[in-house]
């Protein structure tokens, strides 16, 4: 089960939750079951990348003729039905009073995160995510999928790390996740870069702080906390991505 990194992160002034007790814990298995492990209010962040139901809008793959099929599928694990409001409760518990919550989401499911976490929450928000090379659409009949929407929420008293006005733009651009970044073996769809999930964490956490991911994926958001000095618990249900995770961050096989 949880595998460790043996490092901590001291930091006086904001001592570090009572879990985990390393740095880094990966846990393979359905976080509806594996977050109830975790102590109330012991989280500072919770940054995660939940499924986006995009399984009723997906046209499969375009095969051009020209080329390699451009990758329009959905993944199996996609096509489990995500309810937000489902997972409040829980993320409401371990998530410390001045913690955050970043969560990546779809068009289609913003109305449903805002229905649920706008009450629960003093304020709720979105960043958006441009990508300055999205992939192309073949039929110019719509947008390209140029933005990813992230839903911001936290209470009065959160951690902010905020300077000046111009760093106060809830808008962040970068490529996809793409070159050496992006893992071939195994592939995950929906691989997130590791710049944009380092901007959220700086924003919304303090060094020593404990990020929390309960669909890590192949560990986008483990990655970018262990390089800010944060402690991480990812979880994830697909052995072969909660593997990937543990190769990325150098944390041993849980044997
Ligand atoms: C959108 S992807 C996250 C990708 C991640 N941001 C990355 O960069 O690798 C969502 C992940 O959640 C996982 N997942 C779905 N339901 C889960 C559950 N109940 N418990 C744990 N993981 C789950 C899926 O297997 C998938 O890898």
């Amino acid at each position: 089960m949880p595998t460790t990194v043996p490092t901590t992160v001291p930091d006086d002034d904001h001592p570090p939750g009572p879990e985990p007790a390393a740095a880094v814990d990966l846990w393979t298995g359905d976080s509806r079951e594996l977050l109830r492990r975790i102590p109330d209010h012991s989280v500072d962040l919770i940054c995660t990348d939940p499924p986006y139901n995009l399984a009723g809008y997906s046209t499969g793959n375009i095969a051009p003729g020209w080329r390699t099929p451009f990758n329009n599928d959905v993944a199996a694990w996609d096509e489990v039905a995500f309810d937000p409001a489902a997972w409040l409760p829980e993320i409401r518990r371990v998530l410390r009073p001045t913690g955050n919550l970043f969560a990546f989401t779809s068009y289609n499911m913003l109305g449903r995160w805002h229905d649920a976490y706008d009450p629960a929450f003093d304020t709720f928000q979105i960043v958006v995510w441009h990508k300055t090379n999205p992939p192309p659409k073949l039929r110019r009949a719509g947008f390209l999928n140029s933005c990813e929407l992230i839903v911001a929420a936290w209470d009065r008293g959160h951690t902010w790390n905020f300077g000046r006005q111009r760093e106060m733009h809830n808008f962040i651009e970068t490529p996809i996740c793409m070159g050496g970044e992006r893992l071939k073996e195994p592939r995950h769809p929906t691989q997130k870069p590791v710049a944009v999930l380092r901007r959220l964490i700086e924003w919304g956490s303090r060094p020593g702080d404990l990020v929390l991911d309960p669909f890590m994926g192949v560990g986008s958001t483990g990655v970018a906390a262990a390089g800010l000095g944060r402690r991480f618990i990812g979880i994830e249900i697909d052995p072969a991505y909660a593997a990937a995770a543990r190769r990325r961050m150098g944390v041993s096989d849980p044997g």
